[in-house]
């Protein structure tokens, strides 16, 4: 009895840091970038361990403590055989705000739900997966866990919580990795400080609340101009609440230079990703072969 199951990464549009003040945040599923999950009998089991790019479970001891709860909670609770072999295959970057954890213990849950037949819900899923989450980054938010499973463009807010926002945008993003981890814990400090210093600043960063409210309906309007404007306001702000890097500022440079209609950090900033809007595919290309040379790694998505 085999088990496999491929879950994707996620990379936030726009809204990061407004969110944790009451704004929404939207957030894109990266189809192409992807973490498999397989699951077999092995009589020296049980076995979790992790090959490709994430490289081995002592690199990720938070990664790791999740997939053990999920193990005790799928395997061990439910009387399974412990004979198996739990194997994680990632692409997606650790520590870059692309999800690499969410991603994880999607994947474990669903390979142990089918190599079980456990006949999970939906909603056993969802709280599986965000326990796992709490266990690696303190009380999560949940938004990284319902994009790694979503195919549509994620809103969140932390009042109403997750709405799903259907069709395609028609347009490209470059998703470019600074090679550098990013502390959400000390950038979102960061941030609060400056807000709490000013009323300029508080109004300077609810604004980026506004640019988002304008991306969701820009979306819908397959307005790919207006969104890619909004993408250049916010890294301004973004920019001068000290979350961006000269790394992130480089990447944002060359993408706008090869052509890309608007460019961002995303996530947290102090490192992570930087993305970048194209209208056609040859854009997105062209952008993507202009950030090669300087980034850790780059990946295109058709949205
Ligand atoms: O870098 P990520 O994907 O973990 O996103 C952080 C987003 C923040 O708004 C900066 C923090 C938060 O908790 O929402």
């Amino acid at each position: 009895m085999l088990s496999d199951y491929t879950a994707h990464a996620k990379v936030i549009l726009i809204g990061e840091h407004a969110v944790v003040y009451g704004a929404d945040a939207l957030c894109i599923p990266m189809l192409n970038l992807t973490l498999h999950a397989h699951v077999a009998y092995d009589e020296q089991g049980p076995i979790l361990e992790t090959e490709g790019y994430c490289g081995p479970f002592e690199q990720a001891p938070e990664i790791y403590n999740g997939i053990m709860y999920l193990f005790q909670e799928l395997v061990v609770k439910r009387q399974q055989d412990t004979h198996c072999r739990l194997t994680l295959d990632s692409r997606i970057p650790m520590a870059r705000g692309l999800g690499s954890s969410a991603a994880s213990a999607l994947a474990t849950i669903k390979a142990f739900d089918q190599y079980f037949q456990l006949g999970l819900s939906e909603d056993g899923v969802t709280v599986l997966g965000n326990h796992a989450e709490d266990i690696v980054h303190g009380k999560a938010s949940g938004l990284d866990f319902a994009t790694v499973r979503s195919e549509k463009l994620v809103s969140f807010n932390r009042a109403t919580g997750f709405n799903h926002i259907d069709g395609k945008l028609g347009a490209y993003l470059v998703i470019a990795d600074t090679g550098a981890e990013g502390s959400t814990k000390e950038a979102v400090a960061m941030v609060r400080q400056q807000r709490d210093a000013s009323e300029q600043n508080r109004e300077r960063l609810d604004y980026l609340g506004v640019l988002s409210d304008q991306a969701a309906q820009a979306w819908v309007q397959q307005d790919v101009l207006k969104l890619g404007d909004i993408c250049n306001q916010a890294q301004e702000i973004l920019a001068s609440f000290g979350v961006s890097t000269p790394m992130i500022d480089l990447l944002v440079d060359t993408a706008r230079e090869a052509g890309a209609l608007g460019a961002k950090l995303s996530g947290s900033g102090l490192g992570g990703v930087v993305i970048a809007l194209t209208q056609t595919r040859e854009q997105a290309q062209q952008v993507a072969q202009a950030l090669s040379g300087k980034a850790s790694g780059v990946w295109v998505e058709e949205l």
